[in-house]
């Protein structure tokens, strides 16, 4: 098996654990292995003429990376350029990719076991993640087909949010079709169509908010839980030092978890989240009721969880800045507003997010050696403690139907909250 792991949409740390388990497993297995930059966007890139089979310029030994898989293309030395801005990445500003950044046309690179060395400790995700509009396009797709089938790859491993693995089944679904369309056009010769007839595509949960159904926990969602813990803790003292209030903004998008979760970590007074909107007419009457308490009985500090996603029962968003208003008005209380924003996202994976994506990276590569044209792409989850796999498409939409579920309790004359269109 020939296969090529991206990453998609918001990045979330454990992603590069991801990778790491993935490309050591396929090794172990006996496949060879590919990374995609940029997600999708590096897919319909792919590697420009010249390119392809490049063990070039990148590839002098520096003596900065150990030694590699034989036949394989150096990362190492790719990332390395990117950390430490000492090689051509950095310096070739003119790519025309958003980032400004290119790997001299270079998007699907061939990868071997000391490649991924240690990535199980980094943040972010350092294959580089892009949402991509042309992959949104039948065009768009087509090329990316035609890109993996020149590289010989018939395996894609996407790690991503739920608009990210829907646009994998998608493609996996439309593969025949894009297969004929290649052949018709003459761009693959007969053989590469009968090789590439079925494309074998495994989906992994990678996202801050932990808002995909079917699995307990995605990866980040821990990292970004403990972040917001920290973050807390580091205000509570000059909170408690000045006897202040403090708003704080968490992420989420539409999901209340990050902001729920961290309210119970760190003891907050009042959270906001968007599954369970508070009575628009009464919500500050009630939380300043609540604060004044926690106040009487000789609390000197205030923290309130704002989930950004939240909203009232009118369908109002309820911003920090407003609570803050209500805070200092009716209570008199000093009050401070902080946005957590992408500190968040950022930073080392916790435990849980080295783990959880060895183990699913594990379970994908074995998902896809066992999979046929009649079995479903799959998703990687974790329920009850143990690694799973369920139809990708179930578990897309079941999380639609409870977010719809929960927009018709909360709202019944309302739309849905949730945009159909499922951004990565
Ligand atoms: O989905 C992950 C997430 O971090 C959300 O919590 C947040 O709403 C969004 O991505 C922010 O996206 P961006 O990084 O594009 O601003």
């Amino acid at each position: 098996m020939k296969l090529a792991v991206l990453t998609s949409g918001g990045d979330s740390a454990g992603m590069n654990a991801v990778v790491r388990a993935v490309v050591k497993t396929a090794i172990i297995k006996g496949c060879e292995t590919w990374i995609v930059r940029e997600g999708y966007e590096g897919l319909v890139r792919g590697n420009s003429e010249g390119h392809r089979h490049a063990h070039s310029t990148h590839n002098g030994d520096k003596g900065t990376v150990t030694p590699r898989a034989k036949g394989t293309e150096h990362l190492g030395d790719f990332v390395h350029n990117l950390r430490y801005g000492d090689g051509e990445l950095l310096k070739d500003g003119t790519g025309d990719h958003p980032g400004g950044r290119t790997l001299k046309g270079r998007y699907i690179v061939r990868v071997g076991w000391d490649d991924v060395r240690g990535w199980f400790s980094e943040g972010g995700t350092l294959i580089g993640t892009a949402r991509s509009t042309a992959f949104r396009t039948w065009e768009g797709r087509l090329t990316a087909a035609h890109n993996m089938i020149k590289e010989g790859i018939d395996a894609l491993v996407v790690c991503g949010g739920d608009g990210s693995l829907t646009g994998a089944d998608v493609f996996r679904a439309e593969w025949p079709k894009l297969v004929a369309e290649l052949r018709q056009q003459n761009k693959i010769t007969e053989e590469q169509a009968t090789n590439h007839a079925h494309l074998k595509i495994v989906g992994l949960v990678g996202s801050i908010d932990n808002d995909m159904s079917m699995t307990d926990l995605t990866i980040g969602a821990p990292t970004a839980l403990h972040r917001i813990c920290e973050s807390i803790d580091n205000i509570n003292s000059t909170a408690f030092s000045h006897s202040r209030a403090f708003v704080l903004e968490v992420m989420g998008r539409h999901c209340g978890w990050l902001a729920l979760m961290a309210g119970v970590s760190c003891g907050a007074d009042f959270i906001f989240i968007p599954e369970s909107p508070p009575n628009a007419d009464t919500w500050e009457d009630e939380m300043c009721q609540m604060i004044q308490r926690h106040r009487d009985v000789g609390k000197r500090k205030t923290i309130v969880i704002v989930a950004e996603g939240a909203h009232d029962s009118k369908l109002q968003p309820i911003r920090a800045e407003f609570v803050k208003d209500v805070l200092s008005d009716r209570l008199g209380l000093d009050t401070r507003v902080t946005t957590l924003g992408h500190t968040q996202r950022g930073g080392k994976p916790c435990a849980m997010d080295r783990i959880l994506p060895t183990l699913q990276g594990v379970e994908a590569v074995e998902a896809l050696l066992e999979s046929t044209p009649d079995t479903p792409s799959y998703m990687i989850g974790v329920r009850e403690n143990k690694i799973t796999r369920v139809p990708l498409m179930d578990a897309v939409k079941m999380t639609r139907e409870v977010a719809q579920a929960i927009s018709e309790k909360n709202f019944p004359k309302a739309m849905s909250l949730r945009d159909p269109e499922f951004s990565e």
